[in-house]
Parts: C-alpha cells; structure tokens; sequence
C-alpha cells in the first residue's frame, strides 16, 4: 500500500467517525428551526424529539469509543448500525429534517455490514425514512403511498447507479495496484536472474580458462617433458658415444622449446613455430623435427590453397597435431606417418594418421593423475573455435584423428 493510499484510508475512517454527529447536528438545527413553524410539534412530541436525540448521541458515542475496539463488520456493528437506523427512522417521523442523520447509512453500510445482499438490505431500509421525508413526512396517507413507493424505487435506482459506479472505479484502482505489485515482483525477479547469470557466467568463464591453462600446460610443459624423458631413456640404455650426445642434444634441444613455449603461452603469445612461418611451413617443420626424433618416417602433404590463417586458428591446428604426434611416439609404435593439412571453401582440416597399434576410442581410460588429457585437450581446443575432432582408431589397425575447424582468415 502507498502512502497515497493510507492518506486516503485515514480521512475516509474520520470521515465515518464523525459524519453521523455532523448529520445529526444538521437534522436537529433544522428541526428546532423549523418546529412549531413548518410542522406543527405538541411539547410531547418535543419531548420525544430531545430523548431520541440524546438517545442517538449517546449512541454515537457509544460507538465512538467501541467502534475503535471492535472493528466492523461483526455482530457490534449491525446493532449499531440497526440502533441508528431504527433512531433516525422514528427522528424522521418527529420531523422529516432528521432524515439527514439516516444519510450516514449510506455511507459506512459497506464497513458495518457482512455480506454484499444483507449490505444491499441495509441500504433499502434508510432509503424508507428519506423517501418519507421526500414524500412531505409521516404519517403517510391516500396517494402520499403511492408517492412514497415511487420515491423510494428513484432512491434505490440512484444508490445503485453510484454504487455501480464506485464499484467499477475501485475494481479499476485493485487492478493498477495488483499490476504495480506485479510489476514489482517480475522486477525483484528479474534482478535475482541476473545476479544468478552474472555468477554463472564467471563460473563458465573461470572453467573455461582453466581448461584453456591445462590445456596450455599439457602442451608446452607436460608434452617437453615427455619428449625428454623418452630422450634420457634411450640414454641411459646405451653406450654409444655417439647415440647419447645425439640424445643429450635433442633432450636439451626439447627441454628449450617447451620452457619457450610455456613463456610464450604465459604472455598469451602465438606457439613459436608460428612467428615466422605460416601454418603449412610450421606443420612441415614440426613434422620433420618430430621424425627426426622419433625416428620415425613421417610425411607431410598439403592439399588445396594455402591462406592466412585467423593467429587462433593456426594456432589450434598446429597445437593439436603436436599432440597427436607426441601420441603417436608415446603409443602407438608406428612405422609410418601422415599429416595432411587440406584448406577448404569454408573449413580447414587436418589428418594425422599412423600405422600403429592403434586402440579402442570408447574402451579411453579415465583420465589420471599420469595422464589422459591429450585427447580432452585437442576436442576442446577445437570447440573452441568452433571447430570439431573425430577420432578414428582401431586396435591393430592404426590411428586416426581430424580436427576440423572454420576457414577464418587473418584480419
Ligand atoms: N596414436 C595412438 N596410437 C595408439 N593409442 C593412442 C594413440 N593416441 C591416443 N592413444 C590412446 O589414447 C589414450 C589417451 O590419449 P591422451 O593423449 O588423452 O592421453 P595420454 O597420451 O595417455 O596422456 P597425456 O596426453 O595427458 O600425457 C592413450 O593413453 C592411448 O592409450
Ligand atoms: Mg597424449
């Protein structure tokens, strides 16, 4: 509720409280005023006058002081509403001016009274003593009735015609308020939606860059030293001179690549192979450096045109043949090697393939605190982008992967 609307509920409650003294006061002004003059009044019905009139006041007050106590509509109420009806019915038949005091029926009957028939009811009772003053006053006689029932049909039409009225109004008033609730409400909702996407989108946007940062890692830290180790294991089963320095080179060779690639993916910077070259020129080197450390024969072929490739894009592409060629030297014991970088009308792909032992892409095993992130890494580096990653594999009979990715060309 505003504060409009308890203003307005506060002066209508005084309005009620002190209405039938102003009405009753009014009756009782004009009546003296007129007694004697426009209506003939015996001293005994003088008299009658005065006690009902206190009568009524001590009512009012009555009702004054209860009223605050025992807020309507209940039992109190009606018999004080009926008490005032019934005092102001026979003021009327004294004098036709106190039908003034009848009027306050007309206005708390909503407040005092249950129930919108009995409501009803009450409003037709005080209509009878202000017809009958209307009609010249009490007693009534000969064709007065008729004049009578007429006025008292015009008063009840009125009263439901301003009823009606108000009633529409205030169904009006309920609806504006019930929609300011509403709107309220879809407001305070609306808000609480956005504080949960807010915290979502930090969430999304925390995980993402923590698999973009393990990616990062498992790539350029935990691929080098893979290489290494392999390395050092040649080197510690051997006694040729020749074969260690060689492996000690390629190890120490290894061992600054990744430390380079690790610095660069902390300043957020492009994988090294790609700063001078372009993709095709990076893949090829990439290939041959890997063969010749594997000692593996490998081969790569490009098919379409070549175009600059989008920094993110190259980048994913080069990123994920690395680790599927660190794979291939990890598991499957290949004799030979394929890559095959293919440009396309609007998506760029590329083939590793070998011809190793291959392996059960369902049978995966979970991943552990040894490893298993190399295939997560390479599916979620090309989602990425928009990209995709299918995994072809067969236990004897090789391995295959392809990533695809969107052509998008450098800006
Ligand atoms: N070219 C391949 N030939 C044979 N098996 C492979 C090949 N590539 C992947 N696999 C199998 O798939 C598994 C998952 O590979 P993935 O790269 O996810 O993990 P990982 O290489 O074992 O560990 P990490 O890459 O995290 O160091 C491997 O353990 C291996 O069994
Ligand atoms: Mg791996």
């Amino acid at each position: 509720m505003t504060t409009a609307d308890s203003d307005l509920d506060r002066r209508q409650a005084a309005f009620q409280r002190w209405a039938p003294y102003f009405l009753l006061g009014l009756g009782t002004l004009l009546a003296a005023a007129t007694a004697g003059r426009l209506i003939p009044l015996s001293n005994e019905r003088q008299a009658q006058a005065l006690g009902l009139v206190g009568t009524a006041l001590v009512t009012q007050l009555w009702w004054t002081w209860s009223g605050r106590v025992h807020r309507g509509p209940n039992a109190i109420s009606v018999t004080y509403y009926i008490l005032r009806w019934a005092i102001g019915f026979a003021l009327t038949i004294l004098n036709g001016f106190f039908a003034f005091y009848v009027v306050a029926g007309y206005y708390d009957a909503d407040e005092l009274i249950p129930g919108r028939k009995r409501q009803r009811l009450a409003l037709f009772a005080c209509t009878l003593p202000i017809a009958g003053a209307q009609t010249g006053g009490f007693p009534l006689h000969g064709m007065t009735w008729v004049v009578f029932g007429g006025l008292v049909v015009a008063n009840n039409v009125l009263l439901t015609v301003v009823k009606h009225f108000a009633e529409q109004q205030e169904a009006r008033s309920q609806a504006r308020a019930d929609t300011i609730t509403e709107l309220e409400q879809a407001h305070k909702e609306n808000a609480a939606l956005q504080a949960q996407l807010l915290v979502q989108a930090r969430e999304a946007g925390i995980s993402d860059e923590r698999r973009r940062l393990a990616a990062e890692i498992h790539d350029t830290i935990a691929q080098g030293l893979t290489g290494i180790i392999a390395q050092l294991q040649v080197v510690a089963n051997t006694s040729d001179p020749k074969v260690i320095s060689e492996r000690v080179g390629q190890a120490s060779e290894l061992a600054r690549h990744s430390l380079g690639e690790a610095r660069r993916s902390v300043q957020n910077l492009a994988p090294a192979g790609l700063s001078d070259d372009g993709l095709p020129e990076a893949l090829r080197k990439t290939v041959r450096q890997w063969s010749e450390r594997t000692g593996v024969s490998a081969e790569f072929t490009l098919t379409g045109t070549a175009q600059h490739l989008h920094g993110e894009f190259a980048a994913t592409l080069l990123r994920i043949t690395q680790e599927a060629l660190a794979n291939v030297a990890k598991h499957a014991a290949a004799t030979r090697v394929g890559v095959t970088l293919s440009f396309m009308d609007d998506e760029v792909t590329v083939d590793i393939r070998d011809d190793g032992k291959g392996f059960d892409p369902l049978a995966v095993p979970a991943r552990s605190g040894t490893g298993g992130f190399g295939l997560d890494g390479m599916r979620a580096r090309a989602e990425r982008i928009a990209g995709s990653l299918t995994v072809e594999a067969e236990p004897g009979f090789g391995t295959a992967i392809s990533a695809h990715v969107p052509l998008v060309l450098h800006a």
